[in-house]
């Protein structure tokens, strides 16, 4: 045997072990995760409400942690946002596609409880970054201090910045307000006519979660043009405005 050939066998079996160990460290990491370890165990109420979850079949049509039907919503983190009104009407007449099952209120507490405890077991959607807001508000600055705005636009950002606005728009991405859903105002100005974004910070719409912005007309053609300076620059207030936030998930896992 060449001397070479010696050499690339063991160079091969270093490989070889180099996989190996990376394989068996890779091995015990994802099976000493702790993750979901602490889960304690379900209460008497939440157990009534697995139950009734597969008695009826629920996972037909909702996910858990992202596995179950599609026709409904995921429920793992549902628990929040639900209201026992809510849970009362949907659970005995159903809600559009969702069949009325008439529970009673006994197992209406126990689909409560149960949803209750899985929520509190972790996250069921890995979720997508959100621009920041901060990080949002000071490129925003930072463009009208530099004059990069027209004086117009400029003075529309601050009275947006500093209004009651942002606590129900969120930046460059839609946000759901109860049962309201607060629209992406960066893609308005093209979306609506002036005049359309005029009638609805006159008038607000009340049945639908805005309400009237109280601003006169001046003030008005100030935000318009801020809305267009956002939809002019919005990929790069989005590049700018996306910031890491945890997903509370390890780094070996799908993010
Ligand atoms: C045939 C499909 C289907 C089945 C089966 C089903 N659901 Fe639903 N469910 C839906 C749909 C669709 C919605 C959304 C209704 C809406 O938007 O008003 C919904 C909504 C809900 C909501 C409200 C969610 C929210 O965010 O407002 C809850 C809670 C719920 N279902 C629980 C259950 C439970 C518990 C069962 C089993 C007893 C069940 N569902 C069975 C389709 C279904
Ligand atoms: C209490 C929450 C809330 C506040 C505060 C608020 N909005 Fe709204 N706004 C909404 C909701 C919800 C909608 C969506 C209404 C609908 O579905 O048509 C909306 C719609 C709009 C629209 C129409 C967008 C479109 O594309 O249809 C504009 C423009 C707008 N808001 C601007 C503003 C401005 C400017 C301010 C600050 C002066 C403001 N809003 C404050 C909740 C709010």
């Amino acid at each position: 045997m060449s001397r070479d050939a010696v050499f690339s066998l063991s160079a091969r079996k270093g490989l070889m072990a180099f996989l190996v160990a990376a394989f068996a460290v890779q091995c015990f990491l994802v099976y000493t995760d702790p993750t979901g370890r602490e889960m304690p165990p379900l209460s008497e109420a939440a157990l009534r409400g697995r139950e009734v979850w597969l008695g009826r079949n629920c996972q037909a049509c909702h996910q858990f942690y992202g596995f179950g039907g599609f026709l409904g919503p995921d429920l793992t983190n549902a628990s929040g946002r639900l209201t026992r009104a809510r849970l009362n009407e949907v659970l005995t007449v159903g809600s559009r596609q969702m069949p009325p099952y008439h529970l009673s209120a006994d197992e209406i507490t126990g689909i409560e409880t149960y949803l209750r405890e899985i929520d509190a077991t972790g996250i069921g959607q890995a979720r997508a970054p959100r621009p920041d807001p901060a990080a949002f508000a000071a490129v925003v600055r930072v463009a009208m201090a530099g004059g990069e705005m027209p004086d117009e636009a400029a003075r529309g950002a601050g009275r947006f910045l500093s209004g009651p606005c942002m606590a129900c728009h969120a930046p460059l991405s839609p946000r759901r307000i109860g049962s309201y859903l607060a629209p992406d105002l960066s893609r308005s100005a093209s979306a609506l006519a002036d005049e359309e974004i005029f009638e609805v910070l006159t008038n607000g719409r009340p049945a639908l979660g805005m309400p009237p912005s109280g601003l006169s007309h001046d003030q008005q053609r100030e935000v318009l043009a801020f809305l267009r300076w956002q939809n002019e620059h919005r990929g790069r207030l989005l590049e700018a405005s996306l910031t890491d936030q945890p997903t509370g998930l390890p780094w070996w896992e799908f993010r």
